[in-house]
Order: structure tokens, then sequence, then C-alpha cells
């Protein structure tokens, strides 16, 4: 039986009745914002969040993160907090007001700096500034005092915090309440000890990551690299019978979890009328009569490989001029991170591609590529990928890459082809996937022609291969595992 919200429900409240989960994130999964003089709520572009979204709403606990909208103050309707999701409230949305010297330092600065340039192998170097160092420390405390004000009974409290932006909360919460159960997720890859060591502050972040019961990465190759991290810097036994680190008397299991989505939430969507009306509406007004359809749908972050990809589409129609006039190449790209310089540039880069390819070979009413860098719902994008006979994830790195798992699920029709970089988590799951390597555009151009051509029945195994593993490798899956993991954990004194 595959797990879905009613299982993992019913794992809930038959072995963790007594627990409050709180969940910990920089980025929250609602934020209110102004649309046309009223607030507005929209789910941000982070495929964490959304994932979490529907662990969330299954547990009934408490999700603490940073307000980010522009409305959010206003919307709060308990202090700082809100239940949500707003139509069919499930859980409680406790925010966390950063300064802006907080924002620049912490998030736009360590976090999203030094941080996520040195987990991932993007040939983007790390900055690491003292300053934002020590912001980054005084902003994990800050998290820290706001989780410990939502705990009631430190033993019947499990904390489970997300990602890089909080390496240190961990030791911070066992310090102050032994008796919590601390568990982590951390989205991104862990890079070997050769890059790792670069960091001055390696030692205290691995020390912080040790406070934790818990901790997990999305595959076991990212474990080994924390082992061995840890094992070439601290003080510390590597136990590889348990997969776990001891760290004077204390155990922090570490140990692979690939992440997923919610398949029947995207099934759904991608059923509904809603979406059915947006395809008419979409091939209308972006001209999609007659024509083959790809696609790409990232943040414009560099580590997902954006400006290859458009160099590639920019060879294919050099080298397969039929399909001038019959493809176009649509570009999901939410602006991120965008007062970080290598974030600015990368936007810059993107629009002078767009520019150039547009203006090589664009005729008539046919326009080879459609940049929209606008916010579209989750439900909008579910018809970009219904239309989309080909789906570009050509991550130059990247921990998981849910997007690939969001295509294969909105496939309801078993059509499309996703080429996929065996340089993202998902790979490693995704394998009926055609293969892309992103330093190769040539080799990208010709997997599209590959896969506009190939038959469609063999088209439609691969797919139908990728959403039965989907189906059943889905974020209540797990979700279980991560909890159940926790459960059996010795509950310290
Ligand atoms: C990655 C990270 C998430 C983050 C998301 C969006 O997926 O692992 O933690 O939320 O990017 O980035 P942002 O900086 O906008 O939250």
């Amino acid at each position: 039986m595959f797990w879905d919200q009613g299982r993992l429900k019913k794992l809930i409240e038959d072995r963790l009745s007594d627990f409050h989960v709180i969940l910990v994130s920089n980025r929250e999964p609602y934020m209110h914002v102004y649309k046309g003089g009223e607030v507005e709520i929209i789910m941000p572009a982070s495929g964490m969040a959304i994932a979490l979204d529907s662990l969330m709403q299954t547990t009934s606990g408490t999700w603490v993160a940073a307000g980010s909208g522009p409305a959010d103050r206003e919307a709060c309707t308990h202090g700082d907090s809100l239940m949500v999701p707003p139509q069919d409230p499930k859980y409680k949305l406790r925010r966390l007001w950063l300064t802006r010297q907080e924002e620049r330092d912490y998030y736009y600065g360590f976090s999203n700096q030094a941080l996520w340039p040195l987990c991932h192998l993007a040939y983007i170097r790390p900055r690491f500034d003292p300053g934002q160092w020590e912001t980054y420390k005084a902003v994990n405390r800050k998290f820290a005092e706001a989780v410990l004000s939502e705990v009631n009974e430190p033993q019947h409290t499990i904390v489970f915090i997300q990602d890089y932006h909080f390496a240190l909360l961990p030791r911070l919460l066992k310090e102050a309440e032994p008796n919590l159960v601390v568990s982590q997720f951390w989205h991104i890859p862990w890079p070997n000890y050769e890059i790792f060591r670069i960091c001055p502050w390696g030692r205290e972040i691995l020390d912080g990551l040790l406070g934790n019961d818990l901790l997990g990465f999305h595959l076991q190759y990212h474990c080994n690299n924390f082992f061995d991290t840890v094992d070439r810097t601290l003080e510390a036994r590597v136990d590889m019978e348990r997969f776990s680190v001891f760290r004077q008397e204390k155990e922090t299991r570490v140990w692979p979890f690939p992440i997923s989505i919610d398949f029947g939430r995207f099934e759904t969507w991608a059923r509904s009328p809603f979406t059915d009306a947006l395809i008419l509406e979409l091939r209308h007004r972006l001209n999609l009569g007659g024509v083959k359809v790809g696609l790409g749908v990232d943040r414009l972050d560099y580590t997902k490989g954006i400006p290859e990809r458009l160099e590639a589409i920019n060879i294919f129609f050099r080298k397969y001029p039929q399909y001038q006039q019959r493809f176009i190449f649509i570009q999901l790209g939410p602006q991120s991170r965008l007062h970080i310089p290598s974030y600015k540039q990368l936007n810059a880069l993107v629009d002078s591609w767009e520019e150039e390819i547009n203006s090589q070979y664009a005729q008539g009413r046919w326009k080879p590529l459609i940049l929209l860098k606008d916010h579209y719902t989750q439900e909008q994008v579910v018809a970009f990928y219904r239309l989309a006979d080909i789906m570009l994830v050509n991550s130059l790195h990247d921990g998981m890459n849910l997007v690939a798992k969001e295509y294969v699920a909105s496939r309801i029709d078993g059509g499309g082809a996703l080429l996929l970089s065996p340089f993202t988590g998902a790979s490693r799951e995704l394998t009926s996937a055609y293969t892309v390597n992103p330093y190769n555009p040539e080799e990208i151009a010709d997997t599209i022609f590959q896969a506009l051509e190939d038959q469609p029945e063999n088209k439609a195994a691969r797919l139908a291969a990728m959403r039965a593993w989907v189906q059943e490798h889905n974020i209540f899956q797990w979700s279980a595992r991560f909890l159940q993991a926790l459960i059996h954990l010795p509950k310290e004194d």
C-alpha cells in the first residue's frame, strides 16, 4: 500500500499523538503580498516549502519561518502567527521578523554567498565574511528563541529543521533543552572534505549539526561526504555500522532520505478543469498552436544550468533548422536572491540569451524563446507541465530537484519527455529520463532532437516507469521514514 496523507496521519495518530512537531525553515510556506490594494496569499518558488506543506497539513504542528511577504505582519491573526492554509486551516505558521541587516548578512550573506556555493559545485567562489558569519550565528540564536517559545513539553516535542540556513540551531536547541528531539534535513548537497575545508568556520558548523539526533541528506553519497568531513575535522567517532557520529557520548544518526513530492496533489491539479482552461488560454496567448513545446522551470539560480540550456536551444535551431517555426521553448524563471551579484549577472545573461535567440530566429508570429519571470502558482505551473512535450532539467548540481518529479506527476496523459542532468539527486531515481550533461550544450541539443523524434511508445514507457516510482516514493513515504527513524531514538534524560 502506498503512503498517502491518510496513512501518514494514522502513523502520526498512533505513534506520535503525544508529540508536537515544530518545523523550522527560513522560507515560509505561505507569503502575504499586496495585489491591487488587496492582501493576497501566495506559495513561494521553493520546492522545499511546497513539499513540506503536505507533511505539516498532516501533523497539525507549528511551522516557524521568517516572514518575508510585504503584507505578512498585517495578515497575522494571533500575535506573530496565523493558521494555514487559509481556506482550510491545518497548522500554525509562526513568523519571525528579521531586520534588514540580518536579512542582508544572514540570508543574502552567509547562507547564500558562503554555504550555498560551498555545497554546490557550480564553480562560483564562496565568500566568507566574518561580519556575515556573526549575523548568521545571531539569527540562529534568534530562531532558537522563537522555537523554544513554542515548546511546552520538551520531551514531547520534535523539532524538524530545514536546510543550510540553520547549521548552528540544533546545538543551540539541545543545549537549552536536552530532552527535545532535534532533527534536520539538509536539502542541498554536502561537498567532499577538500571543498568543505576552505570554510573558516567549518568546525563550528559541524559541531552545530551534531546537535541533531537525526540528520538527513538526499543521498548516501552526501552522508559519506559528511562522515569523511567530520572524521577529518573534529574529535568524533564515525560509526559506519550504525551510520552515526558519536561526539562527547552523543549520537547523531546521519541517514539518506531522498525527498519527493505530493504525487496526488499534482495529479489532482493536472486533472482539474482550471488546468484544462489554462492550457487552452496559454496555447492561444503564447501562439503555441501546431508547435512542439519545450519547458524549463527554475528559480533563476546559477546552479540550474539555465544559460547552458539556452545555449543548447540556440545550437538546436541551428543544427536542426527543420524545427524552426515548429518548436518553442518556454522558460519560467522567477527571479531569486537578486541582491547577490552572481544572481544579478545570471539574470542579465539570461536576458541576453533571450535577445540573441529571438533576434536570430524569430519569424512572423513565431518566437522561438519565451521567457516568463513572473510568479506563477503551483497550479498554473502544472498547466505548463502538461503542455510541454520536452522538459529540461539540466542543473549543474542539485541536491534533488523536485521540478523533475513534479513534471512526471503532472503528465497524467502519459506523454512528454524528461531530459535530466546526472548531477541531480533525482537522476538516481528517475533512471528512465533522457540523460543530458549540462556542461555539453551540443549533447543537450541532440537529445532534444532525439526526444522529439522518439517513438511515442518509447516515451510513454519511460514516463510510466518514472510515474510509478514517484507515485510510490512520495512525500508521505519520505515523511513517514523520517519520523519512524526519529521515534526509535533513545530519548535523552
Ligand atoms: C532551495 C533551498 C530551499 C529554498 C529554495 C528557494 O531549494 O534548498 O531551502 O527555500 O531553494 O530559495 P529561497 O532562497 O528563495 O528560499
